[in-house]
């Protein structure tokens, strides 16, 4: 069965992003746009598509959830030995892109990622529902498993194992807060003539602002 894939397209007309309302600080614009990604009410407003990089220079990606947005920096939790986990401990640059359809908006970040300090990571762990802390203790994500029998059987161990007791986060768990150099909002427009602003973090620390052809 052959889809019409090439018919498939929609016009942007929701909204624009004008240089007048740019702050110098990205950040705060990515806050108005996260704040209202969640008051639309948009399936899972802090999903973020992140990239790393392989040593062999072999892009990849997957998404995870925004976590926290402190001191300028964008955090996220993981296993530190996954696919992702091993990649970012050979090369910590790494790109984040939020997409929010429903708003025709999205934005795309490039910075460093560096691991969480262990108290922020236990702090946020503590938070999460019980069951998942046992899952982030039993599956040694990313890696071959033999069955879903097996993820089952070692989640009710591990579940006995700590009934009554405060679930410890495991060693290889935690966040990684990324530092952005890049950051690029997009709001879709009619007859594909979509605004598109750059941030770009010069060497004085500042945020220079540009408009991209879109
Ligand atoms: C909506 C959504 C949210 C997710 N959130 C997380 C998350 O916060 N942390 C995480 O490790 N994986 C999360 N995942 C699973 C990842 O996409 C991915 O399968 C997993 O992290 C393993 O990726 P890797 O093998 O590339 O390291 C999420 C998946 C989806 C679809």
């Amino acid at each position: 069965m052959e889809i019409n894939l090439a018919g498939i397209r929609q016009e942007y007309t929701k909204s624009g992003l004008r240089e007048c309302e740019l702050p110098n600080d990205p950040l705060l614009l990515f806050s108005r746009w996260l704040q209202e990604a969640i008051d639309a009410e948009v399936n899972e407003p802090t999903a973020v598509i992140v990239g790393s990089v392989s040593a062999e220079g072999k892009p990849s990606t997957r998404t995870v959830l925004l976590k926290g947005l402190h001191d300028g920096k964008f955090i996220f939790y993981t296993n530190y030995e996954s696919r992702k986990g091993k990649q970012l401990a050979h090369n910590p640059f790494i790109s984040l892109s939020f997409v929010w359809h429903e708003l025709e908006r999205q934005v795309h970040i490039e910075g460093i990622a560096t691991k969480v300090p262990q108290e922020e990571s236990d702090k946020y762990f503590r938070k999460r529902p019980y069951k998942s802390r046992i899952g982030a203790r039993i599956s040694p994500q990313s890696q071959p498993i033999k069955s879903r029998m097996q993820l089952i059987r070692a989640f009710v161990k591990e579940a006995a194992r700590w009934i009554g007791k405060e679930v410890e986060r495991p060693e290889n768990w935690g966040g990684y807060a990324v530092t952005p150099t890049r950051i690029e909002f997009w709001q879709g427009r009619p007859n594909r003539l979509h605004d598109r602003f750059l941030y770009t973090l010069n060497s004085d620390g500042k945020w220079e602002i540009s408009r991209r052809a879109p």
